[in-house]
Parts: structure tokens; sequence; C-alpha cells
């Protein structure tokens, strides 16, 4: 019955192949470790906040009259609307952990280098619209550090020569941010990006599942095949797979119910203290902070003196990511068999990324902004040094067949 039912599917359109192209018949690479886990965590994540989103819109308000009684109105009266809102914005902040793991799992085993370089791609496009959406979504809930947070990065375009203010104004759709404002953000927040954001992810895997994944041999498990075409150090993905990253979804489901029960707010990181106030166009918070996983930049953009400057160089921190794949010229591709080099650079990039992160949230001393001056030369100079450390240095020999 079944049978007829798939043979009668199959005539129609391709399920069963898709079935077997991207899960039964996908061969991996047997030797993926706990960095692997990220990406379909990441799936999970996007799944996660389209749910609790179209939940919370059900009782949201997009007016600037009404917005931010209607969170109170969500967290107190609706049925269970306390568990979806923190889900959706705790949700937020995992989005963003399980991404900058994903990346970080890409710059050790150069999964970016040739011939996934518009898998790279693909990446960065989503990490772009992840960061809009971020951006926008944080504005809706009318608090204090919403409106505040969202004045402080639209004012940055007015740094633009000539078009700057009209630009802020095309942005703001007014000219101050005001329930307009919240009206575009609205809109762009639940329909335009995330319907962006799972186009990309359709791309993204699209082109990873066309070239084969990497692993952390950065080994080219195509090489050696057995009789029947399929590589030799290969595994399907179901099953093999996909009951292995059931279990990261059950470890990290357990952590991420932690934080959803018990510390939503994070301690002010997550949630906001001023957007507990409501959004006040009269009276600016002491310390405007954008939520932690926008710090980094935000610290680069502050490092520089000049406001047009430090747009540039907040703007090239982002940009100079998309290039990567021609700035790493190692014959090699995972760490463990490039050089010294390349080793400490990736320690130094990231360690001034995370004191990039922490200066992005304090307040500025003249101390802490040479300190992130330092550190914003530092994450540059990571990539502007990449050609030459990664021909110079001496790479170890690549084992025909993965290690472990
Ligand atoms: C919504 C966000 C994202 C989702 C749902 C997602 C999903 C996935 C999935 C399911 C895989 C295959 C499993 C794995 O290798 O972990 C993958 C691989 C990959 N992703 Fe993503 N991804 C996202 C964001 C990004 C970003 C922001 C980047 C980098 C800029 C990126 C770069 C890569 C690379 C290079 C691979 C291949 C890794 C390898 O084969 O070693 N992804 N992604």
């Amino acid at each position: 019955m079944m049978n007829k039912f798939m043979e009668w599917v199959d005539a129609r359109f391709p399920a069963t192949k898709m079935w077997e192209d991207h899960l039964s018949k996908y061969y991996a690479p047997k030797n993926f470790n706990f960095f692997y886990f990220f990406g379909s965590l990441a799936l999970l994540v996007l799944v996660n906040q389209i749910l609790t989103g179209v939940w919370l819109t059900m009782s949201f308000t997009p007016s600037a009259e009404e917005a931010f009684a209607s969170v109170e109105y969500i967290m107190r009266d609706v049925e269970f609307g306390w568990i979806i809102r923190y889900l959706h914005s705790t949700g937020a902040s995992a989005f963003f952990v399980v991404v900058y793991l994903h990346m970080f799992r890409g710059l050790l085993y150069g999964s970016y280098q040739k011939p996934r370089e518009l898998v790279w791609i693909f990446g960065m496009l989503i990490y772009l619209a992840l960061m809009a959406e971020a951006f926008m979504g944080y504005l809706l809930p009318w608090g204090q550090m919403s409106y505040w947070g969202a004045q402080v990065i639209i004012s940055l375009f007015g740094a633009i020569p000539v078009i700057g203010d009209d630009l802020t104004q095309w942005i703001r759709g007014d000219y101050l941010i005001s329930g307009i404002t919240l009206n575009r953000f609205f809109a762009l927040h639940v329909i335009a990006l995330p319907i962006v954001l799972l186009g990309l992810v359709v791309l993204h895997i699209l082109a990873l599942h066309e070239v084969g994944s990497n692993n952390p041999d950065g080994v080219d498990i195509k090489k050696l095949k057995d009789e029947n075409g399929i590589p030799l150090d290969g595994i399907a993905f179901h099953p093999y797979y996909s009951v292995k990253d059931i279990v990261g979804v059950v470890v990290f489901l357990f952590v991420f119910c932690a934080i959803v029960f018990f510390f939503p707010e994070m301690g002010g990181y997550f949630l906001e203290k001023p957007n507990f106030e409501q959004a006040n166009p009269f009276k600016t918070p002491e310390h405007i902070a954008p939520v932690w996983y926008f710090t980094p930049f935000y610290a680069i953009l502050r490092a520089v003196p000049d406001k047009l400057l430090g747009v540039i160089a907040m703007g090239a921190a982002i940009a100079v990511l998309f290039v990567l794949p021609w700035l790493d010229r190692s014959p090699v591709k995972s760490m463990r068999y490039k050089g010294w080099l390349s080793k400490i650079w990736l320690l130094v990039f990231c360690v001034s990324f995370v004191i990039l992160g922490v200066l992005g949230v304090l307040s500025p001393t003249p101390g802490r902004t040479l300190l992130s001056q330092i550190c914003t030369a530092l994450y540059f100079a990571y990539f502007i040094l990449m050609p030459f450390y990664t021909r110079m240095e001496k790479t170890k020999p690549v084992p025909e067949r993965v290690t472990g």
C-alpha cells in the first residue's frame, strides 16, 4: 500500500530521490566531531524562532502606543505567553552562540576553502540576514534599549557623506524613530527577512550537498571509493548522523530549557534591564549597549575616533569574512595540518574577538579604547596577513584517509 503510494508520488514529485540525495544516500565523512553538531542545531533554533515567532505575532500589537503593553499582556495574560516569549528571546541569543561556533568550525577546519566557497558565502549572507533580523526584532518590544539601540545604529548611516541624512530618514520613515519605524521593522522581521533566511539556508545546504561535507582532517573522502561508488570514509547521513545529531539536540535542549526556565534574562545579557521600561524619546538611558552578539562590532566602531571611518571599519570587519576563501593560501585545509603561524593567528583572532565583545558592553574609558584599538588591529591583521603566513609556514603531510 505504502510502496504503491510512494510510486504514485515519485512519478509526480522527486520525494524518494530527495530523501536519498540528502539523507539516506548522502555520504558524510565518518569522523565528524563536536563542532559538527552546530549546523543541525542552527536549523533547530531556526524552527524554534519561526514557531514561537508566529505565536508571538498572534498577540503582539505593532504600534508605538500598544507594543510595550502587548508584550506585558503576552507575559501575564496569554496562556503560556511567558514561555513562548522566553523561548523566542533566548532563541535569539542561542542562534548566535550556535552560529558563532558553527563559523569557528569553518575557520578551524578550512571548510570555506575550495570547493566550498559558495557554502561559506551563503553562510555569510545568512549571518548578515540574521543580524538584520535580530536588530529589527529588538525594536519591537518598544523598551528603552529597543528605542535607543535602534537610534544609535540607524544614526550611523547619517555618517555617510551626501546621502546620510536622507538615508536615515528613509530607514526610519520619519524624522525620528516612531510607530512608523516600528511597523516597518515588524513587517521586515516577521515576513521579509524570515523568507530570505529560509531561502538562504536551502541554498547553503544545496551548495554543501553538491560538493560534500568537509571534516576535521580536511581530507577529500570522494577520492577513495568502493566498488559501489561509496566513499570508503563516508557513512550515510541517515541513520548514522541523524541519530548522532539527536544526542546533540537533547544536550542542547537541556541547557536551553535551563536558561528559559531559570535565567531568561541572563543577568541582563539576553534581555537588557532598561528594556523593562517603555521607550521614551525624551530620556536617554545612561549607558547604551547592543545585545552581546553585536558588541564585538560595536567595539570596533567605537575604537575608531572618526564616525565615518568607524562605520567603515565595522562594515569591513564583516565584509572581510566574505573573501576569506581567497585569503587562505594554505595547501591544507584543517588546522591539524597547518603550521604554527596559522594556529597562533586563529587564537589571536578569537581572543581579540572575545575581548572586543566584552569591551562593547562596557562604557568607554581611555584604557579600554586603547585596548579596543589593539584588538581591532589584531582582528584585521588575522585576515590581511593570512595570504602571507598561510604560504610561508611549513604544513604537516595530510593522510590519505580520515584519522578517527
Ligand atoms: C541559520 C543559520 C545556519 C544554518 C541553519 C546552517 C546549516 C548548516 C548545516 C545543516 C550544515 C551541515 C552540517 C554541519 O556541517 O554542521 C552546514 C555546514 C556549513 N556551514 Fe552552515 N548554517 C548556518 C549558518 C552558517 C554561517 C553563518 C556560516 C559561515 C559564514 C556557515 C558556514 C558553513 C560551512 C562552511 C559549512 C560546511 C562545513 C563543513 O563541511 O566542514 N553556516 N550549515
